[in-house]
C-alpha cells in the first residue's frame, strides 16, 4: 500500500498579491463599492470563520453536519470513489464523515484537497494524513475555479471520482458564475464519476439575517477582516471603528448580502495601488453575496449544467440540501 503526504502549490509566485490588487482596484473604483468574499480568509479570517461554525445562530455547519452523518454511507456506496476531491476544502472537518464511510467501503484510496489558503491546507492535509494510515493526501494550493481549468490529473484512472463541494460555497458566487462553475466541473467528470453538492436552503429571513448577524459580533469582526487584509497586504489605512456590519436578506434574488457601511464621510489610502477612495456617510460596500436555494432550483442548476441528480437529502428540519449527481 502507497502512503504519501504531498501539498503543491499551482499558484503562481504573486498570485494572491496580484489578483488582490486587481480586486482591490476594480470593486473600490466602481459603484456601487464592493470586495469579493475570498479576501475574507486570510489566517485570521479562516480562524473567525471556524468560529462562526460554531456560533448558535449559524445553523448551516451543524445542517450540513447531520445530513452527511445520516447518509455519507449511502454516498459511499452510491459513488464507490476511489478518489475524493474536495474543492474549498478549508479545515476539511465535516469531511471526515465522508472520508469514514469510503474507507468504510473500502473504496477510497486518495483524498484531494483543494484551498487557496495554503495554512489551512497544510493544516487539514497533514491532520488528515496521520489519522488515516494508508490514505494518499494529495493537496493542491489553488484557487478553485482555476484548479478546474487544468487537467484532471487527480486520479481518474484508478477508480470513480468524488468531487465535493459542501458548506454552501456555491451561494458565493453570483448566478452566472454559478453556471459557469458547474458546467466546467461537469467537464472534468467521466462517466460513473460524481458531484457532491452542499446547498443552504431558503427560509425565515429572521433566522437568516440572524445566521449573519450574530449576538456576539464574531461575524460583524468577519466582514471587516477583509479591510484588515487590504492594510497588510495593501498598505491601507482602513479605520475599522468607522465601518458597521451589515446583514441584509434581498427577497427577490433570494440571498443574503453582506455590506460594510461607511459611519461618516472618510477618505481611504491605499499605496500599494496608488488609490485614494472617498466614502460618503452612511455608503454601504458589498463584501459577500450567499445566495440561498430552493430544491426546484438545485435541480434545475444542475441540471442545465449537464448533470442528472441522484439523490437529494436534507436535516430533518429541511434547513440545508445536499445533492448527489452524476453526468446526465
Ligand atoms: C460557508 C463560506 C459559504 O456564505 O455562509 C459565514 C461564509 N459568511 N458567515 C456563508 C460566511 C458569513 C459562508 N460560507
Amino acid at each position: 500500500m502507497t502512503t504519501s503526504l504531498h501539498v503543491e502549490r499551482r499558484l503562481p509566485a504573486d498570485f494572491l498579491a496580484d489578483s488582490l490588487r486587481a480586486d482591490a482596484l476594480a470593486g473600490l473604483t466602481a459603484t456601487p463599492k464592493s470586495l469579493p468574499p475570498k479576501w475574507f480568509y486570510d489566517a485570521a479570517g479562516s480562524e473567525l470563520f471556524e468560529k462562526i461554525t460554531a456560533l448558535p445562530e449559524y445553523y448551516p455547519t451543524r445542517a450540513e453536519r447531520e445530513i452527511l452523518q445520516a447518509v455519507a454511507p449511502q454516498i459511499a456506496a452510491a459513488s464507490r470513489a476511489a478518489t475524493l476531491v474536495e474543492l474549498g476544502s478549508g479545515s476539511s472537518e465535516k469531511t471526515r464523515l465522508l472520508i469514514d464511510a469510503l474507507r468504510t467501503a473500502g473504496t477510497l484510496h486518495r483524498y484531494v484537497p483543494v484551498d487557496v489558503s495554503e495554512q489551512a491546507l497544510l493544516a487539514a492535509a497533514s491532520a488528515l494524513f496521520s489519522d488515516y494510515p494508508g490514505l494518499e493526501v494529495s493537496g493542491v494550493v489553488s484557487d478553485f475555479e482555476d484548479y478546474l481549468a487544468g487537467p484532471a490529473e487527480d486520479g481518474a484512472a484508478d477508480g470513480p471520482r468524488l468531487v465535493a463541494f459542501i458548506g454552501s460555497t456555491i451561494g458565493n458566487l453570483l448566478p452566472d458564475e454559478r453556471a459557469t462553475f458547474l458546467a466546467r466541473v461537469r467537464a472534468g467528470l467521466a462517466a460513473g464519476d460524481r458531484l457532491l453538492l452542499g446547498t443552504d436552503l431558503v427560509k425565515d429571513p429572521a433566522v437568516l439575517v440572524a445566521a449573519y448577524d450574530d449576538e456576539a459580533g464574531i461575524t460583524a469582526a468577519f466582514n471587516k477582516n477583509v479591510l484588515l487584509v487590504l492594510n497588510h497586504e495593501l498598505g491601507a489605512d482602513f479605520d475599522l471603528d468607522r465601518f458597521e456590519h451589515v446583514a441584509r436578506w434581498d427577497p427577490d434574488r433570494e440571498w443574503i448580502e453582506m455590506r460594510l457601511r461607511s459611519a461618516g464621510v472618510q477618505t481611504v489610502r491605499l499605496p500599494a495601488i496608488d488609490l485614494t477612495v472617498e466614502f460618503a456617510d452612511g455608503e454601504e460596500m458589498r463584501t459577500e453575496v450567499s445566495a440561498k436555494f430552493r430544491p426546484d432550483g438545485v435541480v434545475r442548476e444542475l441540471t442545465a449544467a449537464g448533470f442528472e441528480l441522484e439523490h437529494w437529502w436534507t436535516d430533518r428540519e429541511e434547513r440545508f440540501g445536499l445533492s448527489l449527481a452524476g453526468p446526465a
